[in-house]
């Protein structure tokens, strides 16, 4: 298959392209700044903003497929000048309309678990609209939901890093907030499978990791692979969250209202469609493994 792979070279992207090129397909990842790419040799490259139609159109012709991972980060305040919907759902009605109007019928939509075009932050409303685009569209479609994903080039465990402190930290609401992240490793050769697989079409998958964990629980996971421990002190989700909106950023992170919004908001699942590609739930990484972490014995019965 001729894969173009949007956002390829981003976490995501990346960990794709050299799935789908080890698995034998001819792949192109395009992006704004394909040269700063980070991609094993085979792999093709396309310059193209896909918030602006001309500057894509060219490079989707062609192609037997096309993977949307076109991304702005949700756990940042977006820079000035850009923002979700420009990204999310004006570049997914962009590789959309090119893939329709030069024959190209297979289409992979990334969105997010939790994408609802009435939700309660930005990110998650553009992700929301921008599979209704999909569905609504000519083109034979999946679209798939993951959870938080975690591994090498991924950025949620700095993050939380960023947002706390070793030792003793404050955060809002203590952290409680519930995440099932889900890794890279595990979940890059699912795409792929869905990507090779006709009967996937029209379908809409939610992929999830193994275990539940609070931000809490990812904070003491996150220093206690640095060797540090770390106590969590709650700061009352409203305060934080007046702080943070008032004060609109946090010192060196750009922390927004969205940020802290979403820090209200569970991230679980409760049916796992990993199982869908004959994988078990326990087959699927841990943080705490991926950490490098001693995983505790099961209880003895
Ligand atoms: N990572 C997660 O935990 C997670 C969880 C759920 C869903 N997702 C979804 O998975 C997808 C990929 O996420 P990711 O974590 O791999 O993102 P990422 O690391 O931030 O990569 C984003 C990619 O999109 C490209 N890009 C950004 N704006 C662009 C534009 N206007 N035109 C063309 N390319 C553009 C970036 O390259 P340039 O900057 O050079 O353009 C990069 O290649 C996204 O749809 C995201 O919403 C991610």
């Amino acid at each position: 298959m001729n894969v173009l792979v949007a956002g390829g070279t981003g976490f995501i992207g990346t960990h794709l392209c050299t799935e789908l090129h080890e698995r034998g397909h001819d792949v192109t990842a395009l992006s704004r700044s394909p040269d700063d790419a980070d991609l094993p040799p085979g792999i093709d490259l396309a310059m193209g903003d896909a918030s602006a139609y001309d500057s894509i159109v060219e490079d989707v012709d062609g192609h037997d497929a096309v993977v949307n991972l076109v991304s702005l980060s949700p756990l940042y305040e977006p820079p000035e000048g850009t923002g979700h919907r420009e990204v999310h759902l004006r570049g997914t009605e962009n590789l959309v309309r090119a893939c329709e109007e030069r024959g190209v019928d297979r289409f992979l939509q990334m969105s997010a678990l939790g994408a609802d075009p009435d939700g309660a932050t930005a990110y998650i409303r553009a992700k929301g609209e921008a599979e209704t685009v999909v569905r609504e569209s000519d083109l034979e479609w999946t679209i798939v939901r993951p959870s938080v994903v975690f591994g090498e080039g991924g950025e949620f465990v700095d993050f939380t890093k960023e947002l706390t402190t070793p030792y003793v930290t404050g955060l809002p609401g203590g952290g409680r907030t519930r995440f099932q992240p889900i890794w890279i490793g595990d979940l890059v050769p699912i795409l792929a499978d869905v990507l090779e697989d006709d009967a996937r079409v029209g379908e809409t998958y939610e992929f999830a990791g193994p275990q539940v964990a609070t931000l809490a629980d990812v904070t003491e996971l996150a220093y206690e692979a640095e060797g540090k421990s770390v106590t969590v002190v709650p700061i009352p989700m409203e305060l934080a969250k007046l702080g943070l909106t008032a004060a609109k950023s946090v010192p060196f992170i750009p922390f927004g209202p969205d940020q802290a919004r979403s820090l209200e908001m569970d991230n679980t699942l409760a049916d796992n469609d990993v199982t869908a590609f004959g994988v078990e739930l326990e087959d699927l990484t841990t943080l705490r493994e991926h950490l490098g972490l001693e995983v505790e014995a099961p209880a003895a019965d």
